[in-house]
């Protein structure tokens, strides 16, 4: 009520002035237009003065109108809604701009291996479709997402996960950040709760946070999240709307949660009558040991929605997520979308279809898994080397990051800042947590992106900062 006066105050006192201008402005220029009208330069015929002072009159007055609307609009104070006006860039976006230095080793990002990408696939999928199927692939499309790729999906999800039921649909969204974006949208009011791990993926945090949910964090065990806190939480926050979990290969802290505490899992939401969103973006990615079934498989209540995405096995650049989640709440996830982007990209949709169908899907994944798997060994070794004893980290058996711990005693921001100045970025643990005030000495690595010489270098120089500051 306060805002929405002090904003009309703003405007009334600016209006008049506005207006005014606006009417002098256009009275000149007609005037201006009308003189240059009567008299137009002959070829060949010298301007006379009084239209070139006209024009520079005219130019002077262009160029005052143009600063003064400037200040004008400089002085306008930007009101933004509560629910955005608390939300901050996110942490590994702005240590972005430092990993943009050519010279910086960025072991920040999430991005996959640039040697994953099946680029010749894709620039041959692309061509056929724009040859045979070209209006399909521009066209306006449906919301749910384009038909063949869905039941591809769908599919392919039974039959590997066992994933999906009568009770299911499934939705294609851009990237499963949207399926994070969408499900708060459908269930959450302001001061709502969900319940996460702790740490946990900022990208979704910020998405919850964005409709004024409060976060609740749950302790991670080394084989996922303790259950004696989750059930607290589950009793204590009667308005808990879902549980955000990321079981395999958890971003940031690479735990896996154990088949036991999935079952577990899925007992306590079930008793609380409370939902699961599940997502799943390195479930693929698993470089040891036996895959774990989604906790999805167990669905046979309709408590959970599953995220899944082409980011990490694909290309993250082609947007292409979905979810498998009871009817009725994707029902309300497509409106909520129709209003977002009406559809995810239809080209990239059938580019995945076609990757899924015409290409042996399986043989890329097994390629992908070798690749980490040769990666991820190289920098664990390397933190053995150099790291060990004072930084320890946990060894992981899939996804793209490695969780660090500094000793007591070493400020975990301020190594942070001091590896960046020393042109190496790694993303300080605190950005991952529900209450990033809270004390931290953790720090997320990723080996997918850098190259083997930056990680050798890299890690190397992560040590030698250590060893120099205790
Ligand atoms: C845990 C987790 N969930 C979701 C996403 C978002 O993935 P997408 O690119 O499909 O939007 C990421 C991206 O890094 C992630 O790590």
């Amino acid at each position: 009520m306060i805002h929405r006066k002090k904003c009309d105050k703003i405007k009334s006192s600016f209006s008049i002035p506005l207006r005014v201008f606006g009417y002098i402005r256009q009275t000149f220029w007609a005037l201006v237009n009308h003189r240059l009208k009567q008299r137009p330069p002959a070829a060949g015929r010298r301007k006379s003065g009084g239209s070139s002072v006209l024009q520079a009159l005219s130019f002077c007055f262009h160029l005052f109108s143009i600063l003064y609307h400037d200040r004008l609009v400089l002085k306008m104070e930007y009101k933004f809604s509560n629910r955005v006006q608390s939300l901050k860039p996110s942490a590994i976006r702005e240590i972005f701009k430092y990993a943009a230095d050519p010279e910086v080793i960025s072991l920040s990002a999430g991005n996959p291996s640039p040697e994953a990408f099946p680029t010749k696939a894709i620039e041959e999928i692309t061509a056929s479709i724009l040859e045979k199927n070209p209006i399909a692939a521009l066209q306006y499309s449906i919301t749910e997402g384009y038909a063949p790729l869905r039941e591809t999906l769908k599919d392919y999800m039974k039959k590997t996960h066992n994933v999906g039921r009568e009770f299911d649909e499934l939705v294609v969204t851009s990237g499963a950040q949207q399926v994070m974006d969408l499900t708060t949208k459908a269930l959450c009011n302001a001061g709502d709760v969900v319940i996460c791990e702790a740490p946990s993926f900022i990208g979704s945090l910020n998405s919850f946070r964005s409709y004024g949910v409060r976060l609740r964090g749950v302790p991670m065990d080394d084989d996922g999240m303790n259950l004696e806190a989750l059930e607290t939480a589950l009793r204590e926050e009667p308005n808990a709307k879902f549980i955000y979990t990321i079981p395999n290969f958890q971003n940031p802290s690479g735990i896996t949660m154990s088949l036991e505490k999935r079952k577990k899992v899925y007992e306590l939401a079930k008793r609380y009558g409370v939902l699961i969103l599940e997502d799943n973006p390195y479930g693929d990615l698993r470089i040891e040991g036996e895959d774990l079934p989604c906790i999805k498989s167990f669905d046979e209540d309709g408590l959970v929605m599953y995220a899944g995405t082409f980011s990490k096995v694909l290309a993250p650049g082609i947007r292409v997520g979905y979810c498998i989640g009871p009817s009725a709440v994707c029902q309300k996830m497509i409106v909520c979308k129709q209003g977002e982007d009406v559809h995810t990209n239809i080209l990239a949709q059938m580019i995945a279809n076609e990757f899924m169908t015409k290409y042996d899907y399986p043989a890329h994944i097994q390629f992908l898994r070798d690749l980490y798997r040769k990666k991820a060994k190289f920098a664990m070794d390397l933190m053995d080397q150099y790291l060990l004893p004072k930084i320890t980290y946990k060894p992981i058996q899939g996804g793209l990051f490695i969780w660090c711990t500094l000793p007591e005693g070493v400020d975990m921001p301020d190594f942070c800042k001091q590896a960046v100045l020393r042109k190496v970025c790694v993303v300080p643990g605190n950005a991952f947590l529900t209450d990033e005030s809270e004390p931290c000495q953790c720090f997320r690595t990723n080996f997918s992106t850098p190259t083997d010489q930056q990680l050798e270098k890299g890690i190397k120089i992560l040590g030698q900062l250590v060893n120099e500051l205790i």
